[in-house]
């Protein structure tokens, strides 16, 4: 039952087009409008996308207007597409006729073949006329008496100054100031309606468009002008979040913002909320609720004027695609007008600048990745009509990095570390902006995706910043997922519960690794093809049952020390040496007669050794590890590439290097690069490939390239795994461009990441200070990884796996540092007590490996399960 609501008092609801697409999700839209029109007593209006996808295509057929036939088999692709929709919707697919009609007139339209802005606008249009018009036959068809309501009647495009033809059709703002008047003739007496969004009515009367993320800004648009008690843009996200949760899975949801920061945040690079739609709902006052279609149990995040304007950084956000212009000003110091010449000419091309950054002679500005800007060759005529005024020079491509929060000027001091690590990369440009809301640094595009997480996890998740946390923060987009999504790989472990239990009874702390899944992931990797040789890296995991089961599978050896290489051959006595690879990094003398003693594979990754004991390497086969120039991987300390790295020979110094080899009369047959450790880009091996092709055919002598290991694995529960089928694609494809050398790779957390869990007991539970912590009987001693490189690893109470998530908690170990936490925020249960076994999974890489004796604690226990 609908019950009155007054007159003039709206909910204003925005769904997109993956949220208009389904039959279930229209029965949402339903639901969501009679809860509103019900219990909340209010009128409701519904803006809608079109199905998604559709625009897309609606754009498609502006961009081949000059093909009649092509334009017509598009139109009725569409009308289908539509038609489908029906039957699914169980809907009458004469509800359509109209609508289509007005669809198939515009193909043999005059305007088509003239370039006409006012029939493009006509064209985009049609994908919001045609789902709203099948959203209120299908809600109708419910029982909702809902009403269509054509937005172009309420919205129209108002002129600003500086607007180009192109924008003025078709990236249109509207007016939003509505009066009582206004809101008394809205819609008559409907009190459930749906209309369009992204379309307008034009200067002239014709249609115009938003541009991109118009449905938020129409929602916007008519939130403001209906002073409606509140705008809900229902999306496919819970809402906004200090980063973006696909870089920082830590990110946490933001539970409640104020208008400027909501829109410091859009505008910087949150993808959820376009950032024009923020200003109508502020200066109406407006709250924004951002809900996700898909939990609408979630509160989401709150956008108002009410929001604590507590100071603390509270996101952090990226932007792609940056292009920095240059500007050295070649005439006098302290040039009179310098500024207004150039930035006439930014005018003159209809360019908006975004950050500036000045010296005496020199103005650096940035441009948004804009529609103008991609769509023309409006770049270089912008250069060309500067180089008139001062040298140019353009800077792509960048990404600008956003700290977003209020008093960002007092939190300077707080930011040392964040200039530590910005030190290290190369940012072009640093702005303040004058609201101090943010703090911008314009970095290489290539790095600043690593960035992220590493300053999330210093200034956000480290609690290092003074906002109140629960007022603002809600739970990490982690814990949302953990919460609703199926592990894709099943892990293990949980089908071993009782095994691992009885292993813990034999004391801990203890590694247990699972043969079976050892040889998975073995024999993934000899399914792919393309690869010639495969070498286990036993840094990774060294365990003597581990190598056996890999020697079984056929894999060879990757050794970075003398006692690596005595292990491995005190366990294969009879081990063909040419199955072995010695990669010393630095390491003395002596270790390389060792090896050259044992005929393995010796790599050498500078001149030094040759030059130094040439005696050594007389009459030699040798591998050159090169430096290709950059580092991947999971962190900065597992990076192995380009002049902070102290691996591999650059390759200016390849003429030494041959001439050293010449001298000693040693020959460079395999060709070798690693660049890190825990890379999930398959696209990285081939192009190393590539890049060592080019050497090796300038050497002559190669007849082998290693592309090194660092295959990464998913840490998180569902992350994605490795794309094994994609990387066995990308190697063959290489392959096939140059066949002549036999290619090789050297893995080796890939093989044995999963297979291994760590298992620990609870020494002690405590809570200090608002801070839930759970010891354990192992910490940085027994596992490193998290101390040393944040990393993160599953933690789970294995006693207690089916008791429900507690508070967050600290997982912490029995050693004399602070940093000795394996898992912060951990949702163990309440009932975790002391003696429970604890679970820390993806253990079985760089686990037992790097653990040591530090406060004199023993060394963990390994132990192998097998089927
Ligand atoms: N080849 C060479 C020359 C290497 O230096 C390494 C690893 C590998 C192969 C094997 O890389 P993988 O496939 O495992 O990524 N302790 C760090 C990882 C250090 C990797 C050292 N070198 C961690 O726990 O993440």
């Amino acid at each position: 039952m609908i019950a009155i609501a007054r007159a003039d008092d709206w909910i204003v609801l925005k769904f997109g087009g993956t949220s208009v697409s389904r039959r279930h999700r229209w029965d949402v839209i339903g639901q969501l409008m009679r809860e509103r029109a019900g219990e909340q007593q209010a009128r409701v209006l519904v803006v809608v996308s079109a199905l998604s996808g559709v625009t897309n295509e609606l754009q498609a057929i502006v961009d081949h207007r000059d093909e009649a036939q092509a334009v017509a088999e598009r139109i009725e692709a569409l009308a289908r597409r539509h038609q489908d929709f029906c039957a699914e919707l169980q809907v009458d697919a004469g509800v359509l006729d109209a609508r289509l009609a007005g669809l198939r007139a515009l193909g043999p339209d005059p305007r088509r073949a003239s370039d006409r802005l006012d029939w493009v606008a006509e064209v985009l249009a049609q994908g919001e006329l045609l789902s709203s018009t099948l959203g209120v036959a299908y809600l109708r068809s419910q029982g909702l008496p809902v009403e269509w309501l054509d937005a172009r009647d309420w919205l129209h495009a108002q002129a600003l100054p500086n607007q180009n033809e192109w924008s003025r059709r078709l990236s249109v703002s509207c007016r939003y100031q509505g009066d009582a008047d206004l809101r008394a003739r809205f819609a008559g007496d409907a009190r459930l309606l749906i209309t369009q969004g992204f379309i307008a009515r034009s200067e002239d009367g014709g249609t115009a468009i938003l541009g991109r993320g118009g449905s938020d800004t129409s929602a916007a648009y008519f939130g403001a002008l209906l002073q409606a008690r509140r705008v809900e843009i229902w999306t496919d996200v819970p809402g906004m979040f200090t980063a973006n949760p696909r870089l920082v899975p830590d990110a946490r949801l933001l539970k409640r913002l104020d208008y400027e920061e909501a829109q410091e945040i859009a505008s910087t690079g949150a993808k959820v909320l376009h950032p024009r739609c923020i200003h109508p709902c502020r200066e109406a006052r407006v709250p924004i609720w951002i809900r996700d279609t898909e939990r609408p149990q979630m509160t989401g995040t709150v956008i108002d004027h009410r929001a604590a304007t507590l100071p603390g950084v509270k996101a952090i956000s990226s932007r792609r695609g940056i292009v920095l212009v240059s500007m050295e000003s070649i005439g006098m110091w302290q040039q009179v007008g310098f500024l207004a010449d150039i930035f006439e000419r930014f005018k003159r091309r209809g360019l908006s600048v975004d950050l500036i950054s000045s010296s005496e002679t020199n103005v650096t500005v940035s441009l948004d990745p804009s529609d103008n800007l991609v769509n023309s060759n409006v770049l270089d005529a912008l250069c060309a009509d500067l180089a008139e005024v001062c040298r140019v020079k353009v800077i792509t491509p960048c990404s600008a990095v956003t700290l977003v929060g209020r008093g960002m000027r007092s939190l300077l001091h707080k930011l040392t570390d964040v200039w530590t690590e910005f030190g290290r990369e190369r940012v072009h440009l640093v702005s303040q902006s004058s609201n101090d809301l943010n703090l911008t640094f314009v970095v290489d595009e290539a790095l600043a995706e690593g960035l992220m997480p590493r300053l999330h996890e210093l200034l956000i998740h480290s609690g290092a910043m003074p906002v109140d946390e629960a007022e603002v923060f809600g739970p990490s987009w982690r814990q949302i997922d953990a919460a609703d999504s199926v592990p894709r790989v099943a892990s293990w472990w949980r089908g071993e519960r009782s095994a691992l239990l009885a292993c813990a009874a034999k004391g801990t702390p203890r590694y247990v690794y699972h043969l079976p899944t050892v040889r998975k992931r073995a024999r993934a990797l000899a399914d792919v093809g393309a690869v010639d040789r495969r070498f286990y890296a036993l840094k990774a995991n060294s365990n003597a049952q581990v190598l056996r089961a890999l020697d079984a599978e056929g894999f060879g050896f990757e050794c970075v020390s003398q006692a690596e290489l005595d292990t491995l051959f005190s366990l294969f006595p009879r081990l063909d040496p040419t199955r072995v690879l010695f990669t010393p990094s630095f390491a003395p003398r002596s270790e390389y007669a060792a090896a050259l003693a044992r005929d393995v594979w010796v790599t050498v990754d500078s001149a030094y050794p040759l030059q130094q004991w040439p005696e050594l390497f007389r009459g030699r086969q040798i591998v050159l590890r090169v430096d290709p120039g950059y580092g991947l991987g999971h962190h900065e300390k597992v990076r192995t590439g380009g002049r902070e790295a102290k691996f591999g020979l650059p390759a200016e110094a390849l003429p030494e290097f041959m001439a050293a080899a010449r001298a000693a009369d040693a020959r460079i047959t395999v060709l070798h690069a690693h660049v890190g450790s825990g890379i999930l880009d398959v696209g990285h091996w081939p192009q190393v490939y590539a890049q060592l092709v080019n050497i090796a055919d300038r050497i002559g002598t190669v007849s082998a390239i290693d592309v090194g290991g660092g295959i990464g694995v998913p840490y998180e529960p569902g992350g994605d795994p490795f794309d094994i089928a994609a990387f066995a694609r990308a190697m063959a494809e290489i392959k096939s461009a140059w066949p002549q050398y036999a290619l090789w790779i050297e893995p080796g957390r890939y093989l044995v990441a999963e297979a291994g869990v760590l298992l620990a007991r609870v020494t002690q539970v405590s809570e200090k200070l608002g801070v839930r912590r759970i010891g354990a009987d192992a910490g940085m001693n027994v596992l490193l990884r998290p101390a040393l490189y944040n990393a993160w690893h599953e933690i789970v109470n294995l006693s207690r796996l089916d008791d429900p998530a507690g508070n967050a908690a600290e997982i912490v170990g029995p050693i004399c540092e602070t940093g000795d936490v394996l898992g912060r925020r951990r949702p163990l249960p309440a009932t975790t007590v002391e003696n429970d076994v604890l679970l820390v999974a993806n253990a079985g890489a760089y686990g037992f490996v790097m653990a040591n004796r530090y406060n004199l604690r023993e060394l963990p226990q390994e132990e192998v399960l097998d089927d």
